[in-house]
């Protein structure tokens, strides 16, 4: 089954996220993102709901994805899917489903990597969003820094070490008892708090380093994590002053810290590449202070790139964006795709 040109239906379950997007040409004609809230009382992603609950809602939100997009399933020409990373059975759920309604229809079905697709987010806005270019693909799962030469082909500068960015902001929104997801809650907080007041770690900072030593751009956010919550226990335990102030104080610092990091981490590879061209995505990329701090930090010369909030967390138009790309380039899978949990990142050199 060969990709002749038309709309290409995406379809993303990786995590809490029900998602599907017609794209044509680069342009979006239908969206729709269901986020599941069935969660939020666990304070965090309960990955059997998870499945469930894509497997409940996937013909729907498709169905209105194509009513949308005013077209019939027969206008379709491919279908791209995320095989992973992600939760293996909120993953099956929407491979699956591609797979059958490919094979029904005798269209191309494609498995996309999630975290490449967070990258391809950019190209459906910005068409200047091309290589080469730097890329900060930070989300709940992962934090990797990249350089891209091309489309497909990355060098891999630098990841996280233990917990993810996004992860690290999700733990400590928890433990300053505020809703999940952290981050938005995080940087709302923040707003009312001065960073500096308490301080926190910068971890892997260190400026003996260059970009031959292991930590230059790698980065760790478990112990800026772990100073986080044995400060917030101090300020509880030690009981004076207004605990909600001292609360956005180190929400504001924490915030500080982790952006701090990134962008630092980020201008490195700036300049190590020679590449001012820097491309934002995945779910932190929605944090507006490390979208002004790297923004800043690229002037004069320099460019930033950051999809918009609704395209920064996870979502289907970067699916089917990334999949017309490789079904364009006359990549397509067989009936033995199958979700990978741990899909590497595809095209590293
Ligand atoms: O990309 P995404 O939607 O899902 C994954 O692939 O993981 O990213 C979700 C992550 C969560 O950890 C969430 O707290 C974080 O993105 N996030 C933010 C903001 N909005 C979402 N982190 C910091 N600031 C935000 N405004
Ligand atoms: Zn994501």
């Amino acid at each position: 089954m060969s990709f002749r040109g038309g709309p290409v239906l995406g379809i993303e379950s990786s995590c809490d996220e029900t998602s599907a997007a017609v794209v044509s040409e680069g342009r979006v004609t239908g969206h729709v993102i269901l986020s599941q809230d069935a969660h939020a009382v666990f304070g965090g992603v309960v990955p059997e709901i998870a499945a469930r609950q894509h497997l409940i809602h996937i013909d729907g939100v498709v169905a209105q994805t194509l009513d949308e997009a005013g077209i019939r399933p027969g206008d379709l020409a491919g279908v791209g899917v995320t095989a992973g990373p992600g939760l293996v059975g909120a993953l099956l759920v929407g491979l699956n489903w591609a797979k059958g309604f490919g094979y029904a229809l005798g269209l191309p079905v494609v498995g996309v990597h999630h975290m490449e697709a967070h990258l391809y987010a950019n190209s459906l806005e910005s068409p200047e969003a091309t290589p080469p270019f730097v890329a900060l693909l930070v989300s709940g799962g992962h934090t990797l820094l990249l350089h891209a030469s091309e489309w497909g082909t990355y060098e891999l500068l630098g990841s996280t070490r233990d917990d993810a960015v996004g992860e690290a902001f999700d733990k400590v929104a928890r433990r300053l008892g505020l809703g999940f997801p952290g981050g938005p809650e995080i940087e709302k907080l923040a707003r009312q708090g001065l960073a500096g007041t308490y301080r926190l770690p910068r971890p892997m900072l260190s400026t003996r380093e260059s970009p031959g030593d292991a930590g230059y751009f790698d980065f760790s956010f478990s112990g800026l994590k772990t100073a986080a919550s044995l400060l917030i226990a101090e300020v509880e335990q030690t009981g004076n002053g207004d605990l909600d102030t001292a609360r956005a104080h180190i929400a504001a610092e924490f915030q500080a810290a982790v952006v701090d990091v990134l962008v630092t981490k980020t201008m490195r590879a700036v300049e190590h590449t020679g590449c001012r061209r820097v491309l934002l995505g995945g779910g932190v990329a929605r944090n507006g202070p490390l979208r002004e701090k790297l923004a800043a930090a690229l002037e004069p010369t320099g460019s930033m790139f950051a999809p918009s909030p609704r395209l920064s967390t996870d979502n289907a138009a970067m699916v089917a964006r990334l999949a017309e790309y490789r079904l364009s380039a006359g990549q397509s899978d067989g009936l033995d795709l199958n979700a990978d949990p741990a899909l590497s990142f595809p095209g590293l050199s």
